[in-house]
């Protein structure tokens, strides 16, 4: 009997709906020029910075302006943030993106991105300023939460899912370009790369964001690549973005310390300073042309990429949502489907699910404190948070939970079944750097951040755990963070482990949902546990100079080979999985994959099966392995179903220097599994130069 086969991938249903896929290039590129011939000097030089008309740094209700032009009829881009969702009055906030990459679920990623940018579009707003793709080089980054993972190829997946379903309303801009991962330092900092590094590591999901989902914008970063600011850096802006890629579009500068001088920026391809004027005012502008440093071409040629995405786009019409669409039930329903689906059981002494007959005693501030996550410019605020002891407490009517503020007498602990400890991280801890505000706010405000210069928990929290722990029968810990933590002092004294993140505004309700085993736990870890910080070799929060090379995350750990405490990739579920009939042949120009995945447990269960590549005997340094694929699939017990991947020959190649993408003749190993530390199935390849062979 034939298995029905499911695609690990779909791209053709990621990308549908994606308006940018649907512009005629020839057909705008005509009507632009047209304006454009039509345009006072003063008139272009306006589309090419933010404004401040309407209010405080061009910001109205947190909508950035520019380039309106009421002669000319031409509309204003109305940028907003951000990432985990709109940040302009009370919106729906979804778990933050590194919640988000966990789920391995890029149809999942494309539905928040095509509610983000519906809220957007709701709000007045027609450029989101998300996704933020920038690696994940270590997870003591502040702005970790906002990114997707430690990996290239995942967070490519994921980047270009979000762009693609943000653009079925409003124009998608990836950013930080590029190599954005440090915070305390960000405007100084210099992030110094071998040219194969920045395309084979930092760069791929970059270009599937331009390639694949045609993003519409890019915004700079405000940091150095090998001593020369993001934003006037004619490689990465002119040479990688457009002659490499052929993106279409226009890049933004990041806000108050992206743009750095007024020629080298227009020259290097910088199209709009944000958030308003300052190398970009007129005088500088003209005074610049009058010197003979910049030509009017350029001006014309930046101007012209402006134009040409707001009439692709077509800005001018004014989009009319019937009905409810910001905080509407449709997007909270999604926020708590993703919450629920991004949460990754990491230890489970068989604790969960529980019975929901057990009594529960319940600790940590944060079990009742709304944790959204930073509060950098991706922060947003919602009507109503759904705290872990809210949904908890909701769940069924039999439901026996006290809060404790303080640990209690010990007969608490000998009349209650376990305890949960909801422990982890908040903006106090990790976040966007801003260092002109306070580090505390209340709700309303943005507050300072930084990086985490080392990966515990507070100590007081670490104390609260093992302090439950000794006294209670059972302890379940919730972790609530923006990457990984370092939990090796407290693990083995707890029997559970669940990572729930930054869970957005309906996490309350999503993990009654898990945790009374309603549903499987479906995440798995876009970024490795370590077993101590430094596994992950050094870490200075403070350098203004960071050497990039091949080797981070489980990249660094397989080169010395360490073993993680929890590997990237991994996570448990409530019931078991096995891999086996693994058949892989060539496909065009590259292979197809079909490996079975069944259920051996006793109930319905989500797995994820990941690809990764070994080169064996490569002429060159290459990672031990790097992921390839991944794909998901839900079984009933007993079922077993086939998953197919697709591999292409361009994910085997290597970056040299002087010829660019090669395909090395080599041993390439595919292999398949449940973690990058847990690999089943193997199968080697030879390609000698013009053919390929089964080893
Ligand atoms: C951040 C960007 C953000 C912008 C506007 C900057 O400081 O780095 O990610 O989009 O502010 O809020």
């Amino acid at each position: 009997m034939s298995m029905a086969i499911e695609k690990a991938f779909d791209l053709k249903k990621i990308l549908s709906g994606n308006k940018a896929l649907d512009i005629d290039h020839d057909r705008v590129g005509v009507i632009a020029n047209n304006l454009l011939s039509e345009m006072s000097l003063m008139e272009k030089i306006n589309q090419l910075h933010g404004s401040k008309n309407t209010g405080d740094m061009g910001t109205e209700k947190g909508l950035y302006f520019s380039g309106n032009d009421e002669r000319l009829g031409i509309p204003p881009f109305k940028m907003v943030d951000g990432p985990r969702g709109l940040r302009s009055g009370l919106a729906t906030a979804f778990p933050v993106p590194m919640a988000r990459g966990a789920t391995f679920d890029p149809e999942l990623e494309k539905r928040v991105g095509m509610a983000i940018g519906r809220e957007v579009a709701a709000a007045g707003g027609n450029v989101l300023l998300a996704p933020t793709i920038n690696l994940l080089r270590h997870p003591g980054w502040g702005r970790a939460q906002e990114t997707y993972s430690e990996d290239p190829f995942h967070m490519g997946r994921m980047g270009l899912a979000f762009v693609s379903g943000a653009q079925n309303f409003v124009l998608a801009s990836p950013k930080h370009f590029a190599l954005n991962n440090l915070e305390i330092t960000r405007f100084e900092l210099s992030s110094d790369i071998a040219k194969r590094t920045l395309h084979e590591v930092y760069l791929p999901h970059f270009k599937r964001c331009i390639v694949d989902a045609q993003a519409a914008s890019v915004m700079s970063a405000y940091n150095k690549v090998n001593g020369t600011y993001c934003g006037e850096h004619f490689e990465l802006l002119e040479n990688v973005l457009r002659k490499d890629w052929g993106f279409k579009g226009f890049v933004e500068s990041d806000w108050l310390l992206g743009t750095r001088s007024t020629a080298d920026a227009l020259n290097a391809g910088m199209d709009i300073e944000m958030p308003s004027a300052y190398w970009f005012k007129p005088e500088k502008i003209i005074e610049a042309m009058e010197n003979g440093q910049v030509r009017e071409e350029t001006i014309n040629r930046n101007v012209l990429r402006v134009l040409h995405q707001k009439i692709g786009f077509e800005l001018e019409k004014e989009v009319a949502f019937p009905g409810k669409v910001i905080e509407c039930e449709e997007h909270l329903s999604l926020a708590q489907e993703v919450a629920e689906k991004s949460f990754v059981l990491l230890k489970n002494n068989q604790t969960l699910p529980l019975r929901g007959t057990e009594k529960i005693a319940l600790f940590g501030e944060l079990a009742v404190t709304e944790n959204l996550g930073d509060r950098g410019s991706s922060m947003v605020r919602s009507s109503n948070v759904f705290v872990p002891f809210d949904g908890i407490r909701d769940w069924s009517d039999g439901v026996d939970i006290s809060y404790y503020a303080e640990l209690p007498e010990a007969k608490v602990f000998e009349a209650s079944d376990l305890s949960i400890v909801v422990a982890g991280l908040t903006y106090l801890d990790e976040g966007e750097y801003i260092p002109t505000l306070d580090r505390e706010s209340s709700g309303e405000n943005l507050a300072r951040g930084g990086d985490r210069a080392s990966l515990g928990l507070p100590h007081q929290q670490e104390k609260l755990i093992k302090e439950v722990a000794t006294r209670s029968k059972k302890t379940v810990v919730l972790l609530e963070a923006g990457s990984s933590v370092n939990v090796s002092s407290w693990i083995g004294d707890v029997d559970a482990l669940l990572l729930i993140w930054y869970p957005g505004c309906e996490g309350g309700k999503a993990i009654a949902r898990i945790i009374f085993g309603e549903v499987d736990p479906y995440g798995r870890l876009p970024v490795l546990f370590p077993k101590s910080d430094s596994q992950l070799g050094d870490w200075d929060v403070n350098s203004l100079t960071v050497e990039h090379t091949l080797f981070h995350g489980y990249r660094y750990l397989d080169m010395n080979n360490e073993k993680p405490l929890f590997p990237f990739g991994f996570g448990l579920s409530y019931t078991d999985f096995l891999i086996r009939n693994l058949r892989i042949d060539r496909s065009g120009s590259g292979f197809s994959a079909i490996v079975s995945l069944a259920n051996s447990g006793f109930r319905q269960g989500n797995s994820l099966i990941q690809v990764y590549l070994s080169c064996s005997d490569s002429k060159l340094e290459r990672p031990q392995k790097e992921l390839k694929g991944f794909g998901r699939l839900s079984l009933e017990p007993e079922e077993e179903k086939d998953l197919e991947f697709e591999i292409a020959d361009d994910d085997l190649k290597y970056y040299d220097d002087e010829t660019g993408w090669e395909l090395e003749p080599c041993l390439y190993t595919f292999s398949f599994g449940f973690s990058s530390e847990d690999l089943l199935l193997s199968e080697t390849w030879r390609f000698d130069g013009s053919s390929w062979k089964k080893n």
